[in-house]
């Protein structure tokens, strides 16, 4: 007999090997620590900060995370164009035109509860790909059938836009959780409907940085304007996400918690 609220546990995007070390040596003590059942993370900054690896991922699911997101950045590594489509548990953004690799959603059965992640990308500041808007609402019908609990990863630039899909979603989907800045903010609540929401989760990745990378090159970009590359901080990681509790009969969130928790 399944438990009458499930904790889920999503943790923001993951930056490079800084990131990944976090993940591959901490995220079961973390996982234990907040009594979560169930963990999503966001993999696509895990390549030194852009894409996802087949062997990442995999080492991902052996630390303990049961679903991966991705975002932008998931065709910067063609080597995961045939994972996509091989693990049911790997999502790139579902409203990517027709045609592409991989899937945008899954169901995942986990002490006897169906929890389905759905993964969608913004367009304000991106790419100009289909309405996470009109693909979102379908999608979420969908997956309502098959179960109440669904969890959704808006992988977008604008917090406009972020808050009127969170708005547009209530109480078709039992969260949704914003990524993509790396930048966490401090409006995680309910929303009407039942539909946990927070505009960013914020990264996992080195804190002493620039949304993860060295800051001084960061710095003298913005001072000279040159097109300098971005380097990822190896320096100490905080794992910056939400636990988000949900009834499983209804779907709806009966709480979330910001954590940002240095590893
Ligand atoms: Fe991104």
């Amino acid at each position: 007999m399944p438990a009458d609220t499930i904790n889920i546990l999503f943790l923001g995007d993951i930056i490079g090997q800084p990131g990944n070390r976090a993940v591959f040596f901490n995220l079961k003590n973390l996982i234990k620590k907040y009594n979560a059942d169930f963990t999503v993370i966001n993999g696509e900054n895990s390549a030194d900060g852009f894409g996802l690896l087949p062997a990442a991922a995999d080492q991902f699911f052996q630390s303990g995370a049961d679903v991966i997101t991705t975002g932008n950045h998931v065709w910067q590594k063609s080597e995961l164009y045939p994972y996509l489509d091989e693990k049911d548990a790997v999502l790139r953004p579902a409203n990517f035109p027709a045609g592409v690799p991989g899937h945008g959603s899954c169901i995942v059965e986990k002490h006897g509860v169906k929890i389905a992640v759905m993964n969608l990308q913004g367009r304000e500041n991106m790419s100009t790909i289909d309405c996470p808007f009109r693909c979102g609402k379908e999608l979420a019908k969908k997956l309502k059938k098959e179960t109440p609990v669904i969890l959704v990863d808006f992988h977008a630039e604008s917090s406009s836009e972020k808050e009127a899909l969170g708005c547009w979603l209530d109480g078709q989907v039992s969260a949704l959780v914003g990524t993509h800045t790396h930048v966490q903010t401090a409006d995680e609540r309910i929303l009407k409907g039942g539909t946990a929401y927070i505009t960013d989760v914020g990264m996992t990745g080195p804190e002493e940085s620039v949304i993860g990378t060295i800051k001084e090159i960061s710095i003298e970009r913005s001072l000279t304007q040159m097109p300098l590359k971005m380097e990822i901080a190896d320096l100490p990681v905080t794992f910056c996400g939400v636990l988000i509790k949900i009834d499983v009969q209804s779907g709806r969130s009966v709480s979330i918690e910001r954590l940002a928790e240095p590893v």
